[in-house]
């Protein structure tokens, strides 16, 4: 199976996840993008969608799915997305596709985070991925030496990026990430930091991977 077929595959599990009667909540990607795409047969049996970037908005619309404003929400069953990265314990990269900030708000909004991905995503250890994290622009060289003092990447600045949010994204490249909770938790406090592509706190409740013998769940 290609890795397009396999995106197809657990887009299409993943509407098993989906509570009828609800709000679901939807990540950001390619992976996402064939959920949406199987999210829109069933979109009569769901109040609407909570979306995590301009780029699902456009798409769920597109397919007559209505999409609520996140202010106007306090809780949703589940939140479905794809990652970078998952490891065995459900902690993920994610930040990719630049949309890191709002996948993160959604995420803490649902009470379960669904991750859907093809198997190249599966990883021991966090950080061959180059991690993202959004930097408001002005603290960007800032976090970037910071990044090198305390951890040890190389930092840059994605080109020709700024996120939905007006702000710029800093990929980190070396990182061995042994202890996704800790990093997480240190980077978040540095000023200027928006957002780490880090969902340690986040982290997946159940991932449907994508492999050629089939939808494999981890949860
Ligand atoms: C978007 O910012 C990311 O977090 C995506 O969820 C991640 O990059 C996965 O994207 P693909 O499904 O396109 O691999």
């Amino acid at each position: 199976m290609t890795q397009d077929e396999l995106k197809a595959l657990v887009g299409q599990a993943a509407l098993a996840h989906v509570v009828p009667g609800s709000i679901v909540g939807v990540g950001t990607g390619s992976t996402v993008n064939c959920f949406i795409d199987a999210l829109a047969t069933m979109k009569d049996q769901i109040r609407g969608a909570v979306s995590s970037s301009v780029k699902s908005t456009e798409r769920l619309q597109a397919h007559g799915i209505p999409v609520l404003d996140s202010n106007t929400v306090e809780s949703i069953p589940v939140y479905i997305d794809g990652a970078d990265e998952i490891d065995h314990q459900g902690c993920m990269i994610k930040g990719g596709g630049a949309a890191l900030t709002r996948e993160k708000i959604v995420a803490d909004l649902a009470e379960r985070f669904v991750c859907i991905a093809d198997e190249s995503k599966l990883v021991d250890v966090l950080g061959a991925f180059p991690l993202p994290v959004e930097v408001i622009p002005m603290a960007a060289a800032q976090v970037m030496r910071r990044f090198a003092k305390v951890y040890g990447g190389t930092a840059t600045v994605r080109e020709g990026v700024t996120t939905d949010n007006g702000n710029v994204i800093v990929d980190v490249r070396g990182l061995k990430i042994t202890d996704p909770l800790a990093m997480e938790a240190e980077v978040t406090l540095w000023p200027g930091v928006v957002t780490v592509g880090i969902f340690g706190r986040h982290k997946a409740k159940v991932c449907l991977l994508g492999t050629s013998q089939g939808v494999r769940t981890l949860d």
